[in-house]
Parts: C-alpha cells; sequence; structure tokens
C-alpha cells in the first residue's frame, strides 16, 4: 500500500522521507509474506536509515540553533531505540501477529505523524535560517 509523505519545503528531507517510504513499503509486505529472517534483514535497513536521517536533520538543526532541537532529537532517540528493540526481538526469534503489526500499522502511522509535526516546524525554520547558515535547503 502507498505510503502518502507530506512534502516539507527542504529537500534533503524530502529525498530522506521518500526513501523511508519506500523502504517502509518493502517493511509492510514483508510482514505480510516474508519470513523471519528477511523481516529482520528488512528492518535492520529501516533502522539504519533511519539513522542517518536522523543525523542528517540533526546538524542541520544545530547549524541552525533550532531552539526545540532537543524535543525533536529525544524523539528521533526514542524511536532508534523502537526500531532497535524490534530488531532484537526478530534476531531473538520473536514472531507474532502483534510485532508484524507494528511494522504494518504503528511505524508509518508514526512516521506520518513525526512528518506532519516536528519536521514541518523544522522545516520551516531551516527554511527560514538556512540561508545563513550554510544548510543547503
Ligand atoms: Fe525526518
Ligand atoms: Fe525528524
Amino acid at each position: 500500500m502507498p505510503i502518502e509523505i507530506a512534502k516539507l519545503p527542504v529537500a534533503f528531507m524530502n529525498d530522506d522521507h521518500a526513501q523511508a517510504a519506500a523502504e517502509l513499503e518493502t517493511l509492510q509486505a514483508l510482514a505480510v509474506t516474508a519470513d523471519r529472517d528477511a523481516l529482520a534483514a528488512a528492518t535492520r535497513q529501516f533502522l539504519l536509515h533511519n539513522q542517518q536521517h536522523f543525523a542528517r536533520e540533526e546538524a542541520a538543526m544545530q547549524a541552525t540553533a533550532f531552539p526545540a532541537y532537543l524535543v525533536h532529537k529525544a524523539e528521533h532517540d526514542r524511536v532508534l531505540e523502537w526500531l532497535g528493540g524490534l530488531v532484537a526481538m526478530l534476531d531473538a526469534g520473536r514472531d507474532d501477529t502483534a510485532l508484524r503489526q507494528v511494522v504494518l500499522d504503528e511505524i508509518p502511522a508514526w512516521l506520518g505523524r513525526h512528518i506532519e509535526t516536528m519536521d514541518r516546524v523544522t522545516a520551516g525554520w531551516i527554511t527560514a535560517r538556512g540561508g545563513t547558515s550554510g544548510v543547503r535547503v
């Protein structure tokens, strides 16, 4: 099922979010059809993408002195723990309907919500401050 992602005024964020949506669509398909090993590998890849993406957003927030940096970073850290926990459970052999529902429902809901709230506010700030900070918008 295609995941709709809101467009923001910062190009690198849109590029990263499109990548996240594509990886998540793959992950959702695997959550319906694939075995645990394939699901674990795709979840690990999604975690890696988010680690890299969050680092890029956090660098841009710091370069532009975004006032709510710590709040946004704390949410990123929470999500990395959440996804890391999911990978660890899969690696440990857990595989059940509740776990697959996290991939099918909770992660897509989080992604849309995060982009519409914290990322949207951050992108507005970066756009306003980017020109003098060296951050590419
Ligand atoms: Fe983002
Ligand atoms: Fe973010």
